[in-house]
């Protein structure tokens, strides 16, 4: 794996830890992370028995896919809110590789033709001095076929085989990752409008349509208008008001046909 890397991104990768069969690699480094594991450590297993998802939701992690986490001590507290979108840029970059055109839906998601292809778990341990580590985790769905995936899911979600029709590199992916990762983690510490611009290049084209927000237990209707430099969503409210939503779900509300 490290052969695969640029000379950039083996400089800034302290450690690849690889596993087999892992509960989950977010956990693996929320766990080294405790026991003082430096910034740059990268966990990466080819099965995960309890990979997680966002909002307490499982994430399935059958093999052939791409269940990887970086550890980070960022020193700037400003950038924070932004990580989880600037993994997002970073893999769609790496995913774009394989012949297919991701788009970015708020926060984190990783859509082709609006299913899911890949999804981003960020996750802060914070002590006495504030923020000490995030676990970035990211899960790709390389060579899945949808019916490995629970029936409920299977028309929310694609991966790389089924959009190109063919199988793909998993080693070759988690290098990509890792490669656009530290030009963004490095971005993001130079100049986060950077990040942002990308993020909003590449995001879905849902500005200026009504979308369906679950943000702090609460629901909202309102419509997309940017995302502002801390990478929060600024929605549009039907009294014209601007409400800046941190963290939540969005979801497209599509017009129904008579
Ligand atoms: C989402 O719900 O969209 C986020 C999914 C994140 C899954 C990845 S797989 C690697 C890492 N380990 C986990 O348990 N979760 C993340």
């Amino acid at each position: 794996m490290r052969d695969r890397l640029d000379a950039r991104t083996r400089d800034w990768v302290r450690e690849i830890r690889v596993f087999e069969s892992a509960l989950s690699t977010n956990d693996i480094l929320k766990e080294a992370a405790r026991q003082g594991a430096p910034e740059g450590v990268v966990a990466i297993a080819s099965v995960q028995t309890a990979g997680r998802g966002r909002h307490g939701r499982s994430w399935v992690s059958p093999p052939g896919n791409l269940f990887l986490s970086i550890l980070l001590r960022p020193e700037d507290p400003a950038i924070l809110s932004l990580l989880p979108l600037a993994a997002g840029v970073a893999v769609a970059e790496a995913l774009g590789v394989e012949g297919v055109d991701p788009r970015l839906k708020w926060p984190n998601d990783v859509l082709v033709s609006g299913r899911k292809l890949a999804g981003i778990l960020a996750e802060a341990s914070t002590g006495a001095s504030g923020v000490e580590s995030v676990v970035v985790g990211i899960g790709a769905n390389v060579n899945l076929q949808r019916t490995d995936a629970p029936e409920d899911l299977r028309e929310a979600v694609t991966s790389l085989r089924e959009e190109t029709g063919r199988t793909h590199d998993v080693d070759a992916v988690a290098a990509a990752v890792l490669v656009r990762w530290t030009a963004w983690y490095d971005a993001l510490r130079v100049d986060r409008r950077r990040v942002r611009s990308a993020w909003r290049e590449r995001s879905v084209d849902w500005w200026g349509r009504p979308v369906e927000m679950e943000t702090g237990g609460r629901r909202l209707v309102g419509v997309p208008r940017d995302i502002d430099d801390a990478g929060a969503l600024i929605v549009e409210m039907a009294d014209g008001s601007r409400l800046a939503v941190v963290s939540g779900e969005a979801r497209e509300i599509r017009p129904t046909s008579s």
